[in-house]
């Protein structure tokens, strides 16, 4: 099946077209996808009616998938399947605004995940699009002593100060006393080599980021302040909006994604997500 793969808004932004995810895929087409998704860290496809299974099974064809630790959120059939819903869909419960703020998924995990697939299944016509930054180009903009001062940098990622955050405001039931263990931190460089692309980027994000090693508190939460407050410049952004039945393919190592507010009284909005196990990163070695 020859694919037609077009930038869209963005250098690393492309729809592609002529791939229909209900049927089996032959490895001409996984292979052509999977070259489009390290030339384009963001690839949209349209239409796409298909089911839990076929979700799957598309994803798979990237790599091992990834179970999210809150078990509320996944498809008591298919776990593999994170649903985020303001109604609750699939018997999970309901998640109102569930990403939106700015984070790359599950980074607090030992070896990241490289990627998530976002099908959205019921969107609503206004709100609710999903803005990504491109960590390359954010990283590549930075001033050289900026960079000087992050390369070898290490920080500590973990999803228990962003849930605990939810927790007090009442948006997420307390944590079980597993989930807490398996919170634990985790440490990834600030910038590191991409390994498909050979190309740099950021690798901070205000979701699971707590801290850079070897900087005082308050020069740590200063840099990333200013680090994130640069990634999310106009110049980095894509946001998609949604119709139904689109795909969405982030590689989750050099990209951010947050999304935005929609009337969650008003309207329905469900997505369902794979996501894709990853490799530990290698970071940017100090000049
Ligand atoms: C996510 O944070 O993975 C989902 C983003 C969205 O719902 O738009």
């Amino acid at each position: 099946m020859a694919i037609s793969v077009t930038e869209i808004g963005a250098t690393y932004v492309a729809e592609i077209e002529g791939v229909d995810l209900s049927a089996p895929l032959d490895g001409e087409t996984v292979a052509a996808i999977r070259q489009a998704w390290w030339d384009h860290s963001i690839l949209v496809l349209r239409g796409q009616s298909i089911n839990q299974e076929q979700h799957i099974a598309f994803s798979r064809h990237f790599g091992e998938l990834q179970v999210h630790s809150v078990k509320d959120w996944l498809l008591p059939d298919h776990p593999e399947i994170l649903v985020l819903s303001n109604r609750g869909r699939g018997g999970v419960k309901p998640l109102d605004n569930g990403g939106a703020y700015w984070h790359s998924d599950m980074t607090y995990e030992a070896k990241p995940p490289m990627g998530s697939i976002l099908h959205g299944l019921t969107v609503p016509p206004e709100g609710g699009d999903t803005l990504y930054a491109d960590m390359y180009a954010a990283y590549e903009a930075l001033d050289d002593e900026t960079k000087e001062l992050i390369d070898g940098r290490i920080a500590v990622h973990n999803y228990r100060h962003r849930y605990m955050k939810m927790a007090k405001g009442g948006k997420r039931p307390q944590p079980s006393a597993e989930q807490l263990a398996q919170w634990q931190d985790t440490e990834h460089p600030v910038a590191f080599i991409h390994p498909e692309s050979g190309r740099k980027a950021l690798y901070i994000n205000e979701g699971f980021t707590v801290a850079i090693k070897g900087l005082e508190p308050d020069e740590s939460e200063a840099l990333l302040a200013r680090l994130y407050a640069h990634c999310v410049q106009p110049q980095f952004i894509y946001a998609h909006k949604w119709r139904p039945g689109d795909i969405v393919m982030w590689d989750n190592r050099c990209t951010m994604h947050c999304a935005t507010r929609y009337d969650v009284a008003k309207y329905e909005r469900t997505m369902h997500r794979t996501t894709i196990k990853g490799a530990a990163l290698c970071h940017v070695a100090a000049a």
